[in-house]
């Protein structure tokens, strides 16, 4: 079985390939404009994606989308997040938390998987707080400011315990259970 992996980004099919290769599911990068929907919400934009991947007569892949969802912005960054990071950044999120008391977040991972003829959609969430300040220089995007349990933040922790608590992580974890109980794996 060899699945499509929709995405321009490389660290994405390696990290695909290290928790299904085990199932015996081989891993190919796939380089494959898409439209994607605005939307504010992550399973539609996974799953018009999908729609749209499908109706060019490609199969068999996976595709992904991710954001951070700040509980006193009402959510934003989320869908808007690799946009929001490239503009006003983490500076700029901590600046729109100034003074807030309320400082819980979300980081969501939503995974869509065409295969067999089946389509699978799970999201993975991992709750967490906004620290005051920016710290640790590992991982990417908001990483130095998410904390997961109160401690270290997302770019200070080892990767290997991010990608055990992270959205992906729990996502990934999420569609292998979902493979398994449908006898696809
Ligand atoms: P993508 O859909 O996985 O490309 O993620 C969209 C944006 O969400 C990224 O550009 C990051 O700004 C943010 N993001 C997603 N996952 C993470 C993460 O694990 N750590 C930090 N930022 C993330």
């Amino acid at each position: 079985m060899k699945l499509k992996v929709i995405t321009s980004n490389a660290g994405k099919v390696a990290e695909y390939q290290r928790s299904l290769g085990d199932l015996g599911i081989e891993m190919e990068h796939y380089r494959l404009p898409y439209d994607e929907v605005q939307s504010s919400d992550l399973e539609e934009v996974v799953s018009k994606g999908m729609d749209a991947i499908v109706a060019q007569g490609i199969r068999d892949f996976i595709i992904d989308d991710s954001g951070l969802f700040v509980d006193a912005l009402k959510g934003f960054p989320g869908v808007w997040s690799a946009y929001a990071q490239k503009t006003i950044g983490n500076d700029g999120i901590l600046r729109l938390l100034e003074g807030s008391a309320d400082r819980g977040a979300e980081f969501r991972c939503c995974i869509g998987c065409d295969i067999a003829g089946q389509r699978i959609i799970v999201t993975g969430v991992c709750r967490g707080t906004i620290t005051g300040e920016q710290t640790g220089d590992g991982g990417f995007g908001f990483d130095p400011i998410f904390t997961h349990d109160g401690g270290p933040t997302f770019a200070e922790i080892p990767m290997e315990l991010k990608n055990r608590v992270s959205h992906r992580g729990i996502a990934v974890g999420l569609l292998v259970d979902e493979l398994r109980k449908r006898g696809l794996v």
